[in-house]
């Protein structure tokens, strides 16, 4: 029997933006615990960007996405780590969700979702897209959220009244990091870019420091957090005079040394979130009172995934860029 088809954009090898194509192939089919999704909506996020073209992936570090995804070539030949779609199928073992559902989610190790379907997990990282809420936004949500929550919440530990700063304020991850920090009950400064200044006030930063202009480091303002998303602009030593004592430095984009670092000095924090089932009721539930809200820079259709890429690649999206599959 012939497999019904679906345009998906496909890489089979690592490279530049250009080594995406858009291609017919089949639809997957899902399992007995998964859920088929007609995706509507996909994003470029940093992982994605990172299993193409290594972009933002630390020198010492090259090597382990590899390891994780293929040696000499990528094993998962679409990417598509975020998704927001309807549940058109589900396998015989599925009861979290039904057909006609709208479902938002992460898979940074399934990915797929740069597909017009995608199959998931029904018990992992998925959750029904809270009211009044697009396609487009809740896309915009799962990676940038459930890093900033992870290393501020389950990590930090941040309490109300504490000093927070978020480095690369305006990016995926920062601009969550100001919504969830200022959630959490911090004063919050936020470090971007002239241009972004007026944007991050209106995440909610009590205090903005345009780094083309002052560099934080440099000032006598300490802080309990130093939340830190720019890959290769500072080191924990840099830091360390802004700090409090006992304060900690989330290096979010951390390399080799920041991971070796961590395992001794308790002020250094590095790692990944979960991605699960219970992380996502999270961020529905921060959407659903309002404590967080999607920032949406650029869309692209799907056959423009390349150029999505390319301009991914120049460090400078505010929030997300989402893929509008259909
Ligand atoms: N540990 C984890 O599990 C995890 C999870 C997610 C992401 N990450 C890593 O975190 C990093 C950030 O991801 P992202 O999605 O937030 O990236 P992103 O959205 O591409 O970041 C872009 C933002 O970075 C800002 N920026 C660039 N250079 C800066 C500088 N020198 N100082 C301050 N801001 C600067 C830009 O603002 P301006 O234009 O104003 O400069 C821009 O708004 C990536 O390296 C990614 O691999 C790690």
């Amino acid at each position: 029997m012939n497999q019904a088809k679906m345009q998906a954009v496909v890489y089979t090898q690592y490279g530049p933006p250009e080594v995406l194509k858009l291609q017919t192939v089949p639809i997957p089919t899902p399992k007995d615990d998964e859920v088929l999704i007609k995706v509507h909506a996909a994003t470029v996020t940093a992982g994605d960007v990172n299993l193409r073209g290594f972009t933002f992936v630390p020198d010492d570090m090259k090597l382990l996405p590899r390891l994780a995804f293929g040696l000499r070539r990528p094993r998962q030949p679409i990417l598509g780590t975020e998704v927001a779609g309807e549940v058109v199928a589900v396998g015989q073992a599925v009861q979290r969700f039904a057909v006609g559902d709208a479902v938002f989610g992460i898979g940074s190790s399934r990915l797929g979702a740069y597909a017009e379907y995608v199959t998931r997990k029904a018990t992992g990282a998925l959750a029904t897209i809270p009211a009044g809420l697009s396609y487009t936004e809740a896309a915009a949500v799962p990676f940038g959220a459930s890093t900033a929550l992870y290393f501020l919440q389950q990590r930090a530990n941040v309490q109300p009244g504490q000093q927070v700063l978020v480095n690369g304020a305006s990016g995926g991850v920062g601009s969550y990091a100001v919504q969830i920090a200022k959630a959490l009950g911090a004063e919050v400064t936020a470090v971007c870019s002239t241009h972004n200044l007026d944007l991050v006030r209106g995440l909610g930063a009590d205090h903005v420091i345009d780094y083309t202009h002052e560099d934080f480091t440099q000032r006598t303002a300490t802080y309990d957090i130093i939340l830190d998303t720019v890959m290769g602009a500072l080191r924990f030593a840099d830091c360390k005079n802004a700090l409090r004592p006992g304060g900690r430095y989330l290096a979010v984009a951390g390399g080799l040394r920041e991971m070796l670092q961590s395992v001794w000095n308790k002020q250094v924090v590095t790692g990944t979130p979960r991605e699960d089932a219970a992380g996502m009721a999270a961020l529905q539930a921060m959407l659903q009172t309002g404590q967080i809200k999607p920032l949406i820079d650029r869309c692209y259709p799907l056959a423009e995934t390349a150029e999505a890429h390319r301009y991914v690649e120049t460090r400078r999206k505010r929030g997300s860029v989402v893929i509008n599959v259909t």
